[in-house]
């Protein structure tokens, strides 16, 4: 069980200018958010992290940007257009839709719904004697298969021919140019191509604040290798990620690995193994590591014509790779790194809210905090030093408490205090977050002390 839940921890993030409703002012639009300054941050530490990890200390993962509306073909191929759906029905007296697998589930969890007929689904939800949850009658529609692509058209006119999607998966744009990438970059099986990128999909029934949405961004992995190799490349990723997840500061109590049952499975996979989170309203899928085999390009190189076979150039075999994924979705991690850090903490006389984020992932590293507006001049020379090195905020309003209390609310590690004697001995007081312990320090060494304690809690 966490410790608070999910609406307090959303109310405190939504007023505290992490996230904020889509479209606010026009009354907002069902479950679309906007990133606040503070989420926008997290979101860039998030990714940056990603990047540290899996590309930057690896010599043979690069990253690549695709474009997000790509050619029909591709959908086409990997059996998107044909497979990517989810099975929608109706309540006919209330109007209300729903997807049949999780009616199904919300009264029998263990029912595993992949795999199943419109048929076989309408018949359990006949057997289980479910009730429509908003209006409580039994009475629905047939199910039908909806299809989870956007769909928009390319060019003036709105014509069959004209149809595009918008991407539900960065994959494919990596797909389609792994030989690109090959040739241009000289890549040597096993190697691995990134992309970081929004993703859509027209859930049913999205929700669960960012949990679920039907615009997203993706943290992807393609890791090509000879399927000749006997290296397991799965276990591989199973573990480099829940590394990764630790590194970032997770609690391991509120992570597990879930395998994929075989009726489970997406279509393109092998098998899949996701990492899942404990949030605030139960556990969630926060990643998972896909063995993609050769599905994917195999399908490109035949419909394509192209040649996207590797050759291996000491036996001369050509072959198409297989591929391990491991796929995040940066929300969901954003939301699982900010249940994670919150909390509430009785001191003497007050309670403060305070997130231990990890420094590396706060929005700002540090606060400038003058304690007068008198020191402004020194705040800012202090703020122009600071901010050349880590993201920081500067705030004068309201006594140096309730400034600490902001500060801790939203995470920052560090807060950085100007006060009369800094114009004399040129030193700061540094307070810490976690700790609350404070230390004076000179301005000349502010920003070394202030990475190797970075260094430090990490
Ligand atoms: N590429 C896997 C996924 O989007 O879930």
């Amino acid at each position: 069980m966490q410790k608070f839940t999910f609406d307090k921890i959303t109310n405190h993030l939504t007023t505290s200018g992490f996230v904020y409703p889509g479209s606010d002012i026009y009354g907002g639009l069902a479950n679309s958010w906007d990133f606040g300054p503070l989420g926008t941050l997290l979101k860039n530490h998030i990714k940056t992290a990603f990047r540290d990890h899996f590309v930057r200390k690896n010599k043979n993962i690069v990253e690549i940007e695709p474009a997000i509306i790509m050619n029909t073909k591709v959908w086409e191929t990997t059996g998107h257009v044909s497979n990517f759906h989810d099975p929608l029905i109706d309540c006919k007296n209330c109007h209300s839709r729903f997807r049949a697998d999780e009616l199904i589930n919300s009264k029998d969890k263990d029912i595993c719904c992949d795999g199943k007929s419109n048929e076989e689904l309408s018949e359990l939800i006949k057997t289980l004697d479910i009730a429509c949850p908003e209006c409580g009658k039994k009475d629905f529609t047939s199910i039908r298969q909806f299809q989870m692509m956007f769909k928009t058209f390319m060019g003036v006119t709105e014509e069959k021919s004209n149809i595009v999607y918008l991407r539900p998966e960065t994959a494919q744009g990596i797909f389609v140019n792994f030989k690109n990438v090959m040739r241009s970059q000289r890549m040597k099986l096993p190697f691995g191509i990134c992309d970081i990128g929004k993703a859509f999909r027209n859930e049913i029934t999205p929700g669960n604040y960012i949990f679920r949405t039907r615009e997203f961004e993706q943290m992807e992995i393609e890791f090509f290798y000879s399927p000749k190799d006997s290296f397991n490349y799965f276990n591989f990723f199973k573990e480099d990620c829940l590394k990764f997840l630790d590194e970032l500061g997770l609690k391991k109590e509120n992570l597990r690995y879930r395998d994929h049952a075989k009726e489970e499975l997406a279509f393109y996979s092998e098998a899949t193994t996701d990492i899942e989170y404990l949030y605030p309203f139960g556990w969630g899928e926060l990643m998972g590591i896909a063995s993609r085999t050769d599905y994917d390009l195999s399908r490109h190189g035949e419909s394509s014509k192209e040649d996207l076979k590797y050759l291996d150039q000491e036996t001369n075999e050509k072959f198409y790779p297989y591929v391990i994924e491991p796929s995040f979705g940066v929300e969901r991690l954003m939301l699982a790194i900010l249940c994670d850090s919150y909390d509430e903490e009785q001191l003497e006389n007050d309670t403060r809210i305070v997130m231990h984020l990890n420094p590396k992932l706060a929005p700002y590293q540090v606060a400038v905090l003058p304690l007068s507006k008198q020191l402004a001049e020194e705040g800012e020379e202090v703020l122009s030093i600071i901010n050349r090195r880590f993201d920081s905020v500067y705030d004068v309003t309201g006594s140096i408490g309730k400034r600490y209390r902001r500060e801790d609310a939203i995470g920052t590690p560090f807060c950085v205090t100007i006060d009369f004697d800094t114009k004399e001995d040129k030193c700061v007081t540094v307070r810490e977050r976690d700790s609350m312990k404070q230390e004076r320090v000179k301005i000349s060494s502010l920003c070394e002390y202030i990475q190797n304690k970075i260094e430090s809690m990490e």
